[in-house]
């Protein structure tokens, strides 16, 4: 019982960096925008390479793998991390939320990046007919029909699943003729069921990478959506709204990167997402 108190009182008063998580190199485009907005803070960013894409798998395997990456961040001393990954929100927060951190870590919490995009769509369509474009483990799971549901009953909401589309970017044939065929198809299909929706959301952190692309085959009236800013945004609110967690979190201006894959490889692509070079170390989860 001691034992266990003192398990405790350490693991609440722990000051750590924010972690930030993904399977892979997505996450880097969530990064990018909340170091830009909260450069004082330290980050570490674990990217679960090997084990990518998590997209097809299963509801367990993804919570399993979630779980773990988490544990490391906890272990690392992060006092929050954010799941900077649309499939691991989907499939692996909830459980994680309700189930495991009282268990894993009291007084430490977990945010991904599902609730801060649903609570904002809402307000940025006019039509109130929205498009999800996700991979097949978030597009499956309904969370984003559950959440817009909640902050805006009145949003209509499409989606479609691009399973072609992570593959594509991690490695690299995004930008070429060949990757042309699957934009075209997944923008075909969403958009036809209705010629009423207004904003379509890249709701898988690694799509910013075809964001470009994607705008050369949508209509112009149509607002193509990345996550990166609105999930920064609503952890600036967050931070402010709990300072318990704030004054944990340290604030040195660093930036970490970890990857469970090849350190090499990782800072060879990572850039691109990142828009700077990064040094990488590999560890093992
Ligand atoms: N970047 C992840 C997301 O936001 C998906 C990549 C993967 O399939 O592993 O959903």
């Amino acid at each position: 019982m001691q034992y266990a108190w003192f398990f405790y009182f350490c693991t609440m008063s722990t000051k750590g960096a924010i972690g930030v998580f993904d399977s892979g190199y997505g996450g880097l485009t969530v990064l990018k925008e909340i170091a830009a907005k909260l450069p004082q803070y330290d980050y570490l960013y674990l990217g679960d390479n090997a084990r990518a894409p998590y997209g097809p798998r299963s509801f367990d395997t993804v919570y399993n793998y979630t779980k773990e990456c988490v544990q490391w961040f906890f272990d690392k001393g992060c006092p929050l991390v954010i799941l900077a990954c649309n499939t691991a929100s989907a499939k692996a927060l909830r459980s994680i939320q309700q189930k495991d951190l009282e268990q894993m870590a009291p007084g430490k919490r977990v945010l991904g990046v599902i609730r801060p995009t649903s609570e904002k769509i809402g307000e940025l369509t006019k039509t109130k007919q929205v498009g999800i474009l996700g991979t097949k483990g978030t597009v499956q799971s309904g969370s984003y029909l559950i959440e817009i549901e909640k902050f805006s009953p009145e949003v209509k909401v499409y989606q479609e699943a691009c399973p072609m589309w992570v593959p594509l970017i991690e490695n690299n044939e995004y930008s070429n003729e060949g990757a042309d065929f699957f934009i075209k198809k997944h923008l075909n299909n969403i958009l036809a069921h209705s010629n009423e929706i207004d904003t379509l959301l890249l709701a898988c952190t690694h799509y910013p990478l075809l964001k470009e692309k994607i705008e050369q085959f949508l209509p112009k009236h149509i607002t193509l959506l990345s996550q990166g800013d609105i999930v920064a945004t609503s952890l600036a609110d967050y931070l402010n709204r709990h300072p318990e967690i704030e004054e944990n979190c340290t604030k040195n201006a660093t930036v970490q990167f970890f990857t469970t894959d090849s350190a090499d490889d990782f800072n060879e692509k990572a850039a691109i997402f990142y828009g700077q070079s990064v040094n990488a170390s590999h560890v093992d989860i």
